[in-house]
């Protein structure tokens, strides 16, 4: 359908907080644009589409009573039933799993992808929130229906305030706080014109086959199609998470100006860093100030992508998408600033980011495309490997270690590890080709982790202005190998068993009571262990490109 852009005003997501919240997983109907009908979504808590900002204190648990009470899916006809056993069955008893993203979590409660609540089942997860403030998010994680869910709607943002970043309850630092802090949450989004919302962006595909990324036609801010927002002439703070299944996005403001970086994924850097634009792929966050008091009344600028398709789904259709939404200054004055000079380091402020930790280990690891007979695209895979494997990444826990991921796929794919933050030491270009000749890829199954260092084709390429802080997901670009640091911290230092061993059946609850044997097919006795490491494109998570990983002592 042809939709006039900003006609509807940028929603404000409700706020919870305190340390017991009830979240329930639901169907519900939501319009996506002024002139379209509601259409199927899901949704948490009482909202029609993803769910509330969810505020959090450093020191004060969060217990989450999560239900899973979804009657109906909007994309049932879409469910994959040649991925990981999914059956007839999974398209209206629906598997989830609440995963917190960049929360420091005990494994029992970390969204676990096997670990699956099922429609009429309950689950409590308990968020520590011993870490330092930030913009985490919530979403859902269930194995092979990850793509599905977190499209439909189930993802939230979850602020995480601390003593020196504390929102409406005092502020430190002075940054622009209450009204003038806005979440937004940046999506991608096919609409059909009754209405509904569609996850196929290739009639290549037959529907109900895995496409490999559900690449959208509109940008969606907080559930709204190309949003406005009517802003007071000042310094407002944006927290920006790229909650998009398949699209990286290069973000601007149209009219260039300037903006600064104040922090990402694992919290405040130590000083604001200017820059005109940011680079976010599924998974990463932004934390920026921005400052419209530059703005003439009744003045727009509009937030923009640059970023063009990626590579491999242009050649399947993919157009660039180039608009979120558009800010129109109001005649008032707002927050004045000024912007911090200093964020961490100073007088009552959090100790320093400081340097990038020497590693003790370092790990190759891989990201590629191995071939499969079904076309396109084939499966994507981490060192060459299924999600089940049992040949998996285990650090020793109290060490730092370095990973070099080396992408040999032609498109960029946003690398996350559960449990760590970790810092981007930088990228360099390889030939490919090359180091697959010396180091050949077996058949998947066997893993493949071959050391670029070699190959590598130019210097090392530092952290962007947006990377220099705690990371939770970062962009591997193609053909390229990435390299972070990462400390494993120990369970004294956690406060709890990073290592634990967990069973993947949950509790019943709820009207029904129904019980379900756990998705991987092995029964109540199913135990789990440790965390997952993943692409963050939904569609590849969901088909191998995931494995499990373990800290150990
Ligand atoms: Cu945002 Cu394992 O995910
Ligand atoms: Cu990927």
């Amino acid at each position: 359908p042809q939709l006039a852009p900003f006609v509807d005003d940028l929603p404000v997501l409700p706020h919870v907080g305190g340390s017991s919240l009830t979240i329930d997983a639901v169907d519900a109907m939501h319009s996506f644009h002024r002139d379209l009908a509601p259409g199927p979504a899901l949704a948490y808590g009482g909202n029609t589409y993803l769910g509330p900002v969810i505020t959090a204190h450093r020191g004060q648990e969060t217990t989450i009573e999560y239900r899973n009470r979804i009657t109906a899916h909007p994309f049932a006809a879409d469910f994959d039933t040649t991925l990981h056993g999914l059956s007839e069955r999974d398209r209206t008893d629906v598997a989830t799993s609440m995963h917190l993203h960049g929360g420091v979590t005990p494994p029992e409660f970390d969204g676990h992808p096997e670990k699956v609540v099922r429609p009429g089942q309950g689950s409590t997860y308990r968020f520590p929130n011993r870490q330092a403030a930030a913009a985490l998010w919530y979403h859902d994680h269930a194995m092979a229906v990850t793509r599905l869910n977190v499209y439909a709607g189930l993802a939230g943002l979850y602020l995480l305030r601390d003593e020196y970043d504390t929102g409406e309850r005092g502020n430190p630092l002075g940054l622009p706080a209450g009204e003038f802090e806005l979440p937004l949450v940046l999506q991608e989004k096919i609409v059909n014109g009754d209405g509904t919302q569609s996850i196929r962006s290739t009639p290549i595909v037959p529907q109900g086959r895995w496409e490999g990324g559900a690449v959208g036609d509109v940008g969606v801010v907080n559930g709204k199609i190309w949003p406005e927002k009517s802003v007071a002439r000042g310094l407002y703070r944006l927290r920006l998470v790229n909650a998009a299944s398949f699209s990286v996005w290069d973000l601007h403001f149209s009219n260039g100006m300037p903006f600064w970086v104040i922090g990402m994924e694992g919290g405040l850097l130590d000083a604001p860093a200017p820059t005109t634009r940011v680079r976010l792929a599924p998974g990463e966050r932004a934390d920026l100030l921005v400052d419209f008091g530059t703005l003439e009344p009744g003045a727009t600028v509009e937030l923009r992508n640059i970023e063009p398709a990626a590579p491999q789904a242009a050649q399947i259709g993919a157009v660039h998408m180039p608009m979120f939404m558009r800010f129109r200054a109001e005649a008032t004055r707002g927050f004045r600033g000024p912007v911090p000079v200093r964020l961490r380091g100073g007088p009552g402020q959090a100790p320093v980011v400081g340097p990038v930790p020497v590693p003790q280990h370092v790990r190759h690891v891989s990201l590629s495309q191995p071939s499969d007979v079904r076309l396109p695209p084939s499966i994507m895979s981490l060192n060459n490997l299924r999600f089940h494997s049992e040949d998996i990444e285990m650090p020793r826990q109290g060490t730092v270690e370095q990973w070099n991921i080396v992408n040999a796929t032609p498109d960029p794919h946003p690398i996350h590890l559960h449990l760590v933050h970790f810092r981007v030491v930088g990228r360099q270009a390889i030939d490919t080709l090359a180091m697959c000749a010396r180091q050949p890829q077996p058949p998947i199954g066997t893993k493949w982790t071959p050391d670029a260092d070699p190959f590598v084709v130019e210097p090392l390429r530092g952290p962007e202005p947006w990377e220099t802080g705690y990371k939770d997901t970062v962009i591997c670009d193609p053909n390229s190998v990435t390299r972070i640091v990462a400390y494993f911290p120990t369970a004294d230092e956690l406060g709890f068993d990073p290592d634990a061993t967990f069973s993947a059946a949950v509790g019943a609850s709820g009207t029904q009571g129904a019980h379900h044997d756990s998705h991987a097919g092995h029964g109540e006795a199913h135990r789990l262990q440790g965390y997952v490491w993943h692409c963050h494109v939904l569609d590849h998570e969901d088909h191998d490109m995931m494995l499990k990983y373990r800290t150990v002592q």
